[in-house]
């Protein structure tokens, strides 16, 4: 049987997903309330492993938004590092660690910091806990005992999210480098269960700062993907 493909909506949806990015520096305005409603309600239909939906999600604007921010830049000042899933160089493979350094290069090129400048670098992930200047940030916790499994879960969460922000013309940056002050945010937030997986910055791209030119590639299909059959 041959089956039509719905043209209008598949290149409505390659086009969402296709023109989702990270950026990385943002106006002050922020995102209308009823529009960070329904983003977050759209991103709540996610599937999950039966249906668990083991995440929470807590999104900072405004006062609380800035407190967090001078909290996280002052344990970032004292070194007070709080991972709950764990974190190590090495977790990579060689292929992927050649695609990160290509991604570093590219990124720190388009903000003017040569490769051996780690101090700048370093200077640069400091200033980045400032949300990038994004009016919003939501921290995603997975619940329950935290494994992979309902972090997977908490992963699909984050890519409807992602794109639920595209759809409603909202940029966003996906923050792993929030995780590792885990410590910090649950204190800021009055979190008490769960462990956090990663932190996203949002709000309305300053297009004109050259780190938001930065576009990345993907490896090609073959690479990542077998069809067997
Ligand atoms: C789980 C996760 C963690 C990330 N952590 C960071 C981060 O800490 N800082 C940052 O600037 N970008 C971070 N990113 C954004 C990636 O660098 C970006 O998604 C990747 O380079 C692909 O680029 P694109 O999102 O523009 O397609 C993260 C993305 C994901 C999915």
């Amino acid at each position: 049987m041959t089956r039509p493909v719905p043209t209008e909506l598949s290149s409505g949806a390659e086009k969402l997903i296709r023109g989702r990015h990270a950026s990385r520096a943002f106006h002050p305005d922020p995102v209308p309330e009823d529009t960070l409603r329904r983003i977050f309600s759209l991103a709540g239909t996610t599937p999950s492993n039966s249906n668990a939906q083991p995440w929470q999600v807590e999104v900072v604007s405004g006062a609380a938004r800035r407190r967090l921010a001078t909290a996280l830049r002052t344990a970032h000042a004292e070194g007070h590092h709080s991972v709950d899933f764990p974190y190590a160089e090495d977790m990579y493979a060689p292929v992927h660690r050649t695609r990160r350094a290509a991604f570093g290069a590219e990124l720190y090129g388009a903000l003017g910091i040569g490769p051996d400048d780690h101090p700048a670098r370093a200077a640069y992930d400091a200033e980045s806990l400032r949300f990038y200047g994004a009016p919003h940030a939501a921290f995603l916790f997975v619940h329950g005992d935290g494994q992979a499994r309902l972090a997977a879960d908490v992963g699909a969460y984050l890519q409807t999210l992602l794109l639920a922000m595209t759809a409603y013309g909202v940029d966003s940056c996906p923050q792993g480098l929030l995780s590792f002050y885990a410590d910090t945010v649950r204190a800021e937030l009055g979190v008490t269960g769960g462990k956090l997986l990663v932190g996203v910055s949002f709000g309305y791209a300053d297009e004109r700062a050259p780190v938001n030119r930065v576009r990345t590639e993907r490896a090609p299909l073959e690479a990542t993907t077998t069809f067997h059959g």
